[in-house]
């Protein structure tokens, strides 16, 4: 199966996340189970994007978000809904980009490499289904470019599990 490769094109980062999404798109296409489609998304995600230390999932259950598939070193496993930049997002419903992750307050370190992330939550209409979480070991890793297309890759993921056939059109 062919993917994009760590050839990231930062100088035209809108038209590269473009090429991710398609891809994912085609990856996920016919298949609606949550955890394979959340496992191959981080581990294309973490293939494909350069600069990342932590690249995955945390799911909601039970009025908390719970570690789902990812690819990088182990991660805490529970984050209450509030806490750190994941429970952040999650109860703001929106993206939330941290240049500097020691000077986020309540930050949960759980790769020390870390410096930089960005969390997207995944929205299925209202109903919140999880986070999606990228780390980087550089400062300032993810900006506009980033959560436009990390969006974009949000929603080919949820569609994936409605079993809509995902489109890539008008997604970045
Ligand atoms: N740093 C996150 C915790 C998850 S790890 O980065 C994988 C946070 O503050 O929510």
């Amino acid at each position: 199966m062919s993917h994009v490769s760590k050839t990231f094109d930062f100088t035209d980062a809108d038209a590269a996340y473009r090429d991710l999404v398609r891809d994912l798109a085609a990856l996920l296409a016919g298949e609606r189970d949550l955890v394979a489609n959340a496992a191959n998304t981080a581990a294309l995600l973490y293939d494909a994007l350069p600069g990342l230390n932590w690249a995955g999932f945390y799911l909601y259950k039970s009025g908390e978000l719970v570690l789902g598939p990812f690819q990088g070193k182990p991660a805490c496993v529970r984050i209450a809904i509030g806490k750190g930049v994941c429970g952040t997002a999650a109860e703001r419903r929106e993206t939330v980009i941290v240049e500097d992750v020691h000077a986020f307050p309540g930050h949960i370190a759980c790769d020390s490499a870390s410096n930089s992330e960005i969390v997207v939550p995944l929205l299925r209409g209202t109903e919140l289904l999880g986070v999606l979480d990228l780390d980087s070991p550089d400062h300032a890793r993810f900006g506009a470019a980033d959560r436009k297309g990390l969006e974009a890759v949000a929603k080919i993921f949820i569609e994936s599990l409605q079993g809509l056939r995902p489109t890539t059109e008008n997604a970045v």
